[in-house]
């Protein structure tokens, strides 16, 4: 049997995956009647931007995960994938219970296989193909990206010791780097196990940042530093109106 897919280049790379649920509470009220990933960033939905990302890599096997209520404006607005050389599947996340809980939803999606996951607020200007490429020949364990900010104590800070990740704390009062994990990860196969034997934190999510200290535990992490702007668009205002300005100033210098 022959199989023609229009507009899906094959790819030999992981699958991957976008988390796109969540509340959107620090929005509000532009998250009142939208989802936060839908909102605009310069001239593009925000969920365009870690679409771009995998798809720029070589990811085109994507699973978009979102929350209740927004799922068929994400399938609407994004359709098969075609339009973006890619292939999309959609999965709904039914209560805002953490990153890694909406990631374990891609267990079946994964099949097996290594995965990219990125957080659907998440704008990035490297190019992530090279490091995706290294993590498939990597036998097993786990790659993040890092990037230094002004700000650590909005997100997971990473302790470093040389080339090795000592710990991965969320959200610290007290930061031990200026070094933010950002919203992408690469996984093997074994995630989902880590998954299912997380406990919810004191705010009642299962967090990522634990999967990610599961695999540092076991010796199987690894990192890269980000090179060019990282943003998360979705903490705040500011940083949303920063996003928009970032993308307009690559979108110009085009
Ligand atoms: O942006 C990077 C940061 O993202 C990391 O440094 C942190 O370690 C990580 O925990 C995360 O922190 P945030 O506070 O930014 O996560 P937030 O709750 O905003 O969720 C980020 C994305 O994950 C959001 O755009 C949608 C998705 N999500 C989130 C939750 C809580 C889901 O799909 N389902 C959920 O239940």
């Amino acid at each position: 049997m022959v199989e023609i897919r229009v507009g899906y280049s094959h790819t030999h790379l992981m699958k991957g995956v976008i988390l796109a649920g969540g509340k959107g509470t620090r929005l509000y009220p532009l998250t009142k009647v939208t989802n936060k990933h839908l909102l605009p960033v310069y001239n593009k939905p925000m969920i365009y931007y870690p679409i771009e990302t995998l798809t720029g890599a070589g990811i085109a096997d994507i699973l978009i995960v979102s929350g209740r209520g927004h799922a068929g404006h994400f399938l609407e607005l994004l359709e098969s994938g075609k339009d973006f050389g890619a292939r999309f599947s959609f999965a709904v996340q039914e209560e805002a219970g953490g990153i890694a809980q909406a990631l374990a939803l891609a267990e079946d999606f994964a099949d097996g296989g290594k995965i990219a996951v990125m957080l659907g607020d998440n704008i990035l200007e490297d190019d992530i193909g090279p490091a995706a490429r290294a993590f498939e020949a990597q036998t097993r364990g786990a790659r993040i990206f890092l990037k230094e900010v002004e700000n650590p104590r909005s997100y997971g800070v990473a302790e470093i010791d040389g080339e090795k990740i000592r710990h991965i704390e969320e959200k610290p009062q007290e930061p031990k780097s200026n070094l933010a994990v950002a919203g992408i990860y690469l996984y093997d196969e074994h995630v989902f196990e880590i998954v299912r034997n997380l406990k919810p934190s004191a705010r009642g999510e299962l967090e990522i940042t634990d999967v990610n200290n599961v695999y540092i535990e076991r010796g199987e992490m690894y990192y890269e530093l980000l090179k060019g702007w990282w943003g998360d668009g979705g903490e705040s205002f500011e940083s949303l109106l920063e996003a928009s300005m970032l993308a307009a100033r690559k979108e110009k210098k085009r």
